[in-house]
């Protein structure tokens, strides 16, 4: 039987934190077996931010070495770099002219993200969600693991896909309808200056985040300062005590411990002794994964084959999706 196939990806702005991790990554490395997995390192979008091009492919780079460095096994899966495949940016401009501008209007992010960035907003910003669309549809990906985050990017692309085959291809449909795999637990980690609102890479206190390559003494300075409440006792219940539903969450997932174990092992606890708990948790969490990325990035050789076969592998099918869709739209074909 032929696997299901994966596709997922993640920009290339600033560090990846726990939140990538945890919401991500850590289902792509559980679930690779059983799929056929594309991981992409989404440059393109990285773009529609203003970004500098001084630190673009080098940031691209510990992406993918990261993506290494976390489990994913290049026997499962194709490790590429976004814009190396001009497929993805070429089926974009033809979903464009199939997608409604009120579609993205409607979008969250973007009005977020629109805000955030005042009178810095370009078309790529509101066409982000289409060139995530085409990163999805070229692959016929059954399945996209991501973060709550980007349910209603999923949604779109699957909306996308299925007015493409009702206008242009009834009989034939071109585009598998995608589905969303989100996590129930991790699916939205929390900032730890503030657990009302999602950690993410574009807050400006870095003390908001704890980022996988953090220093053991960084990692233990962040958890000391993270933000708690006065009551005694932790809880996964409580639903006014967002901070300790999201730091028993942490410590659940980075001490692998279920969830059981650790409601019971909390129950009496004051943040004087959780914090120490989940401090020496997430370091050694985390030191296998930094120790496998600085390997990987010393060898610079091994990363560039890795992300070339990938490449390869990634863009036949890539290319195969886009001839159909072009067919499909009516376009002439060279040299017939
Ligand atoms: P981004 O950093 O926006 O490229 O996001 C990459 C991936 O990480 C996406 O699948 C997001 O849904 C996921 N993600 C980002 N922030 C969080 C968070 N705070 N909690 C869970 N998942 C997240
Ligand atoms: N938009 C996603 C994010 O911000 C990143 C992304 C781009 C993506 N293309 C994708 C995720 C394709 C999954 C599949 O998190």
């Amino acid at each position: 039987m032929t696997k299901k196939r994966v596709l997922s990806g993640i920009q290339p702005t600033g560090n990846l934190h726990l939140g990538n991790y945890l919401g991500s990554i850590r289902n792509w490395v559980e679930h690779q077996q059983d799929y056929e997995n594309y991981f992409c390192v989404v440059d393109l979008h990285a773009i529609t931010a203003p970004h500098d091009p001084q630190t673009l492919a080098e940031n691209s780079y510990t992406i993918a070495a990261l993506y290494l460095a976390c489990g994913i096994s290049v026997e499962h899966a194709s490790i590429f770099i976004q814009s190396h495949i001009p497929a993805h940016s070429e089926l974009t401009w033809l979903l464009n002219c199939v997608t409604p501008l009120n579609w993205l209007q409607d979008m969250i992010q973007f009005k977020e993200k629109a805000i955030k960035q005042g009178e810095n907003v370009n078309m790529g910003l509101l066409d982000y969600p289409v060139l995530m669309a085409a990163d999805i549809l070229l692959y016929q990906a059954d399945k996209v693991p991501v973060g709550e985050d980007q349910k209603q990017h999923l949604e779109l692309t699957r909306d996308i896909a299925a007015r493409f085959n009702h206008q242009f291809a009834k009989k034939n449909p071109v585009f598998k309808v995608p589905q969303a795999l989100i996590q129930t637990d991790g699916a939205r980690i929390m900032s730890l200056t503030d657990g009302t609102r999602k950690m993410s890479k574009s807050d400006s206190s870095d003390l908001s985040r704890i980022n996988l390559l953090d220093s053991p003494e960084l990692i233990q300075k962040k958890i000391k300062k993270c933000k708690t409440d006065l009551e005694r006792g932790l809880t996964f219940e409580s639903i006014d005590r967002p901070e300790c539903r999201n730091l028993l969450t942490l410590y659940m997932l980075m001490s692998g411990k279920p969830k059981e174990t650790v409601a019971i092992e909390c129950q009496d606890l004051g943040w004087g002794q959780f914090k120490p708990l989940l401090t020496e948790a997430t370091i050694e969490h985390l030191r296998p994964i930094q120790a496998k990325y600085q390997a990987v990035m010393t060898d610079r050789t091994y990363l560039e084959s890795i992300l070339s076969d990938g490449k390869n592998q990634a863009e036949s099918i890539a290319n195969r999706t886009l001839t159909e869709v072009k067919a499909a739209l009516g376009f002439s074909v060279p040299g017939t």
